[in-house]
């Protein structure tokens, strides 16, 4: 088991470069199994959910290297479309090889993802749109096995603007026969990366990034090259992290049309916040204002997974902040443990009221979700005193070198991994 050491009251100072989007290298490597060579996609992020993507692909057949970023995945070797169950229950994002391995291959065999610690995260939209495509799906023994000889385009309405069911139906689609249409579809900026992949590969999609996508089947797609975008969510946690620590701090590699709403917020709680190009830059010198009203939305609302990291700006900010989590059904599970930082926060049902104080103090805390440890993290870069965090896998899932990236800023954090009962080492950087 491996856990953060922090010890509050650095602020982060200097710049850093934003890592390639988790959540759009993920679709987009369950993507390329649809071509029929190979494709090389340009900086992946280091993570453990993209590992086991990979690992996903070469249970399949797939041929899979990785360089430092890049990955170069060559389907055309793919003997099964079975994808193993303990994979399966690793990383629920591996739903998003259903509709490529379906489109592609006329059969697919997952099992049913489970929930996670943030709400049950059904996938009853993903399947719903895959039979209008002509999918005849058969659940049993905790297995969802899906047919179709050959996909027919269909016009879909999303019930929610779910961005997996999107990207699924999306990929499903591009190789389907005739025009699909999928309507209420989700706006997140990783729908237009992932439909920006599948046109470089010979797709016909328009729309994507609206409301509406229109998708024009193709009989097959070839191989291409591609550059994934930066992350957004990684880019708004540590420009919340300079906020939190007064800190003053320049962010490369970010797309400032992504990070709208954060800046917003960030600029009502009293934080400058500047864009030029790729370039962020955040600097917070005086006393933290409360925001009054944060609450989570599809984009291009304020991102659910910025929800628990803003909260912990929100905790030594001035006044009375009101947030509400709109997305998911359960992720407060940082509350409890801000407040046994000394966090002032009371939840009623999905939203939480946070009463800032002057300063959180250090304490043991738990990483419950990956955003959540990210939260935590941040609040122990303000707090007097020592930090740990535990359960630090979580973080480790969507931030590629989370403590040595806020190192080199100046925070005074380090990894130590337990190698007996109480005793410990300091994980090399
Ligand atoms: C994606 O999850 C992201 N994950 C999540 O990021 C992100 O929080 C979420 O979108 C919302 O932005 C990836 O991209 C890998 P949804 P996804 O389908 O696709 C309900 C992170 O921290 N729903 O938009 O699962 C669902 O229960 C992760 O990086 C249905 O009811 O999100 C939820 O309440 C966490 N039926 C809401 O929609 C369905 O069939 C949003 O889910 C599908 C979803």
């Amino acid at each position: 088991m491996e856990r953060l050491v922090i010890e509050g009251g650095k602020r982060l100072t200097g710049s850093m470069r934003v890592h390639g989007s988790k959540n759009a290298a993920l679709p987009i490597l369950a993507a390329v199994v649809m071509a029929k060579e190979e494709t090389v996609i340009r900086d992946v992020p280091n993570l453990d959910d993209i590992g086991v993507m990979l690992d996903i692909l070469r249970s399949l057949g797939a041929r899979v290297t990785r360089t430092k970023s890049d990955v170069v995945v060559d389907p055309s070797s793919i003997y099964t479309t079975d994808v193993p169950e303990y994979l399966m229950r690793l990383m629920r994002s591996s739903i998003f090889l259903m509709g490529p391995l379906l489109a592609r291959f006329g059969t697919v065999r997952i099992s049913k993802p489970g929930g996670c610690s943030i709400g049950t995260r059904p996938i009853d939209l993903h399947l719903k749109g895959l039979e209008l495509l002509g999918a005849e799906i058969i659940e049993r023994h905790g297995f969802i096995e899906c047919r179709a000889p050959r996909l027919r385009g269909a016009t879909i309405f999303l019930d929610f603007p779910s961005v997996g069911a999107t990207e699924n139906l999306m990929m499903a689609a591009v190789l389907a026969e005739g025009e699909t249409i999928i309507g209420n579809a989700a706006r997140e900026p990783e729908i237009r990366d992932l439909a920006t992949l599948l046109t470089e590969l010979g797709a016909k999609i328009r729309g994507a990034g609206d409301d509406t996508i229109v998708i024009e089947g193709v009989p097959e797609l070839h191989g291409g090259i591609y550059q994934v975008s930066p992350d957004r969510i990684v880019a708004g946690t540590l420009m919340i992290a300079a906020a939190i620590t007064q800190g003053h701090v320049q962010l490369h590699n970010v797309r400032l049309n992504d990070l709208t709403a954060v800046t917003t917020k960030l600029r009502e709680a009293g934080v400058q916040v500047t864009g030029l190009h790729d370039i962020i830059e955040v600097k917070r010198t005086g006393a933290l204002s409360a925001v009054e009203r944060i609450q989570t939305a599809p984009h291009p609302g304020f991102p659910t997974d910025l929800q628990a990291p803003f909260m912990s700006l929100m905790t030594v900010a001035q006044g009375v902040s009101v947030i509400s989590e709109t997305i998911f059904e359960d992720r407060f599970q940082h509350v409890s443990e801000l407040q046994r930082m000394g966090a002032s926060i009371k939840v009623d049902i999905r939203t939480a009221f946070i009463r800032g104080k002057k300063e959180l103090t250090g304490a043991v805390v738990e990483a419950t979700d990956l955003r959540a440890g990210a939260a935590l993290a941040l609040a122990g870069l303000a707090a007097e005193g020592t930090t740990i965090l535990e359960r630090v896998h979580h973080i480790d899932r969507g931030y590629e070198g989370f403590e040595i990236q806020l190192r080199e800023l100046g925070a005074n954090i380090r990894r130590v991994r337990e190698i007996g009962k109480d005793v410990h080492v300091t994980v090399d950087a």
